[in-house]
């Protein structure tokens, strides 16, 4: 099966071509071969291009970034994603498109299901929210996957996006106290998880799916969850792993994905601090 793969050299990307490519074949893009800032190029550069499946990995994912320059990452985040939409449509293949807990990051009532309405105060969470509205309002042969947030570490090939586990390990490693979030409730799911359910995806009913291991704790307490975890003394803790208590003080954010629907598909992610502890034992610690 031929698999053309957006963003092929970001962190989910590169580790999905490398642990799959005995699988799939997959044809990989970076902005390099095709620059989805200019989305009027992605027509006549895919016009002779074939594939089964498109995966969009592809995105601006800085929220900084996003808020700064709203047209460039609009161009990335939404045109092209809608671009890739119209030539799957035309050619009848399936869009599995990767969209994020972030579309929930001002709606109320978490753990959220798919059917509830995105709501987002962020340009990112904005913008995948309307590229997921063209998705749903105009194919019928599509997986939008919104994920949680993803932990784990660089491996040769494989640059780690940021993520919880880097920056507890950065603290600890440079001796720096660092701030977590208190007014915060996400979920973390193993990076992992995704390359064994990556089959699914290409076979799941068209729909939205939450792929998204189930957390109890706020982003500080899972923080120090990890530092004591390392092994860390608590007054070493207690020195660098710091609350953030005044970050969301006024508006607490809660975007944590119900995966009652995941499951049920036989997606894997399931609990935040059993992927955790797997993470940090994949890669030695
Ligand atoms: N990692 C997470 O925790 C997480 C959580 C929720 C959702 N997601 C979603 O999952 C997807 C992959 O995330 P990731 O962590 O792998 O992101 P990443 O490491 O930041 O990779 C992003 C990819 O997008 C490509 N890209 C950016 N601008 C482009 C442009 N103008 N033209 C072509 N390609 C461009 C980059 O290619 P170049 O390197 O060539 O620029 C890179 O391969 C994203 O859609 C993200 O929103 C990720």
């Amino acid at each position: 099966m031929k698999i053309l793969l957006t963003g092929a050299t970001g962190y989910l990307g590169s580790i999905l071509s490398q642990q799959l490519k005995d699988q799939y074949e997959f044809i990989g893009l970076s902005s390099r071969q095709l620059d989805l800032s200019q989305p009027q190029l992605i027509a006549p550069y895919l016009k002779d291009i074939e594939f089964d499946v498109c995966v969009h990995l592809a995105a601006l994912t800085q929220t900084a970034q996003c808020e700064a320059d709203p047209l460039t990452t609009g161009r990335v985040n939404v045109e092209a994603t809608i671009e890739l939409a119209k030539i799957c449509h035309q050619r009848n293949k399936r869009l599995i498109f990767f969209s994020t807990e972030q579309v929930f990051n001002s709606q109320i009532g978490a753990p959220f299901i798919e059917s509830t309405l995105p709501r987002s105060s962020t340009v990112y969470g904005q913008q995948k929210i309307a590229a997921e509205q063209y998705i749903t309002n105009h194919l019928e042969n599509y997986v939008i996957l919104r994920l949680t947030w993803q932990i784990g570490l660089s491996s040769p090939g494989c640059k780690e996006s940021p993520n919880l586990v880097r920056q507890v390990l950065n603290a600890i490693i440079s001796d720096t106290p660092t701030k977590f979030t208190v007014h915060e409730k996400r979920g973390f799911t193993y990076v992992y998880h995704l390359v064994i359910d990556f089959p699914s995806l290409l076979s799941i009913p068209t729909g939205i799916y939450h792929f998204a291991s189930q957390n109890q704790k706020n982003t500080y307490e899972c923080a120090k969850w990890i530092a004591q975890r390392l092994q860390v003394s608590t007054e070493r803790i207690n020195q660098l792993i710091l609350p953030n208590n005044d970050r969301y003080a006024d508006a607490p954010r809660d975007y944590r994905l119900d995966n009652t629907k995941s499951l049920a598909f036989g997606f894997h992610p399931q609990d935040s601090l059993a992927d955790l502890e797997q993470c940090l034992k994949d890669f030695g610690y």
